[in-house]
């Protein structure tokens, strides 16, 4: 084991997601495990760790799996897109979980649908003062020009329930499907009920923010690879600088 310092653990699922950060981050030393690169470096005068954790439940839960294991953060913070399900979302909207549910998660009849079986709950809750810290970072996001050339003028700040599972929805009827299902949600992405999980069981504060990319119909695949590549940096610097000023050192 290497020394242990107090880390904040940053997540995003691609490499886009998070980019802008581990540009600035300037890691000391990155380490391979697993197929993944864990950026050890310093941001905002805080020590993190950045990592990728690629696409979907499983690749998210064994990364941070890992990075709680070999880093021992404090904290945990997952940032990246989401499709917006709620119909007064906007893309460009950014959501912050006070919860999170894996919608595809059904083990009936051995358990109620959604709950994690053996866990006892169906929704993960996030650290309530770890998202609060991201929703004033989110308020305080000051909408550059490459945002505002994809129509993006006046972002607004959700919270509320995050559903993720194992499926990039690009349907109207797939979104009226699940708003039946769990007419709460607000946005849907692929990993953030993994990540708050693994947190979850380990006893790890966590907090998810997801920026609106597109509203999971058919036309999601389009814009989601066109806010990837055009708008999510300054969004993932600004949340992420947000969060780290704002986290008590739990040094001493
Ligand atoms: N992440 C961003 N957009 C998404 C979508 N439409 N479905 C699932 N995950 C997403």
């Amino acid at each position: 084991m290497g020394r242990v310092v107090p880390v904040i653990g940053l997540v995003s699922a691609m490499a886009e997601e998070l980019a802008a950060v581990i540009d600035v981050v300037h890691a000391e030393e990155v380490i391979e495990h697993g197929g993944r690169r864990y950026h050890r470096g310093r941001y905002a005068g805080e020590d993190v760790v950045c990592v990728i954790s690629r696409i979907g439940k499983v690749a998210a839960a064994t990364t941070v799996a890992i990075l709680l294991e070999r880093f021992r953060p404090r904290a945990v913070v997952m940032t990246g897109l989401a499709g917006g399900v709620d119909p007064r979302l906007a893309i460009g909207d950014i959501v912050i979980a006070d919860t999170l549910i894996q919608h595809d998660l059904d083990a009936r009849p051995l358990f109620p649908r959604h709950e994690i079986p053996l866990l006892g709950i169906a929704q993960l809750p996030a650290d309530p003062a770890l998202a609060d810290r991201l929703a004033r970072a989110a308020e305080r996001f000051i909408v550059p020009p490459e945002v505002a050339a994809l129509g993006i003028t006046a972002p607004r700040v959700w919270r509320g329930l995050i559903a993720s599972g194992d499926q990039f929805f690009s349907s109207s009827d797939a979104v009226a499907a699940l708003r039946v299902l769990l007419p709460d949600t607000l946005a849907v992405e692929m990993e953030g009920a993994a990540v708050a999980q693994v947190c979850h069981e380990h006893g790890i504060p966590f907090a998810v923010a997801r920026v609106i990319s597109d509203t999971a119909d058919h036309g999601a695949a389009l814009d989601f690879a066109r806010f990837l590549r055009d708008a999510c940096g300054p969004y993932a610097r600004a949340l992420v600088e947000g969060v780290l000023t704002g986290v008590p050192s739990g040094r001493g």
